[in-house]
């Protein structure tokens, strides 16, 4: 499902460092979590575009794997063989190539997968493959090293509690399964697409199910995060509460 830069919303004025606190900066990591559909990519698009920092979604990470491992016939319950492959996979997210809405280039091994691994197969089986630990082992070093350079805003399900416990924000966006599923629903519509409300509604429960249990790192708000719960509020409204906490600086 391709994630959509939301231009059609009202930007917000940029903030000048005269608005920050004296003696305080804006921070510089920024980890957005939450569960699928929360709108933790538009959130965080917004705030990487205000800031000026790199946006880094870890999500199309292990899409990317599923892919791979779908696309050469490996068995997704295959765990040794799915996380060889997680080692030796090349995966790339370089600026956007194409004006197709894509937010970034995904490549795996040189190969262009951006919409591939959005598709129906790969959501059905991502959920599996991201909780392996050796998949989480392999991709969570290389998510570490590109969040430690700073001026990011990363967003994941576990950014907050083990990829960069230090980030200087955390923010844990939730929004109730009904809501989400209407969003997802609604964008479905939107673009023209079939969608069936109960099929959209029982899809994210099974995804939360999946990402909340699993043995290692499973999704649940880092002790420090800032919990924001979208269901009802607008865009600007969930980003307007989000600048609150980049304003108070660190
Ligand atoms: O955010 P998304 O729907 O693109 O994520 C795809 C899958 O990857 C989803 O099942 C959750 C998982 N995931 C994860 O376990 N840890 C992350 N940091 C990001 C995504």
């Amino acid at each position: 499902m391709p994630a959509q830069f939301p231009d059609r919303f009202t930007p917000v004025s940029k903030p000048a460092a005269g608005s920050l606190p004296p003696g305080r900066r804006f921070p510089s990591t920024i980890a957005i979590d939450g569960p699928a559909a929360s709108g933790k990519t538009t959130l965080a698009l917004l705030l990487a575009r205000q800031l000026g920092y790199l946006f880094f979604d870890t999500g199309v990470m292990y899409r990317a794997i599923t892919w791979a491992a779908l696309n050469s016939h490996v068995d997704v319950d295959d765990e040794p063989t799915v996380c060889t492959l997680a080692e030796q996979t090349q995966i790339d997210v370089r600026p956007a190539s194409k004006p197709d809405e894509r937010i970034n280039d995904i490549l795996v091994n040189h190969q262009d997968v951006t919409w591939d691994i959005r598709t129906k197969e790969v959501e059905a089986n991502v959920s599996v493959v991201a909780a392996y630990p050796g998949v989480r082992k392999a991709l969570g070093e290389a998510q570490r090293k590109v969040g430690l350079r700073g001026r990011i805003v990363m967003v994941g399900r576990d950014i907050g509690t083990v990829i960069l416990p230090e980030a200087e924000l955390k923010i844990y966006l939730d929004a109730s399964p009904e809501e989400r599923a209407h969003r997802r629903y609604k964008e479905l519509v939107e673009r023209g697409q079939q969608a069936n409300y109960e099929e959209l509604l029982a899809a994210v429960l099974k995804r939360d199910e999946i990402d909340s249990n699993r043995a290692v790192s499973p999704l649940r708000p880092a002790k420090d995060a800032r919990v924001l719960v979208s269901d009802g509020k607008s865009i600007d409204q969930v980003l307007a509460e989000a600048l609150v906490w980049v304003f108070e600086g660190v």
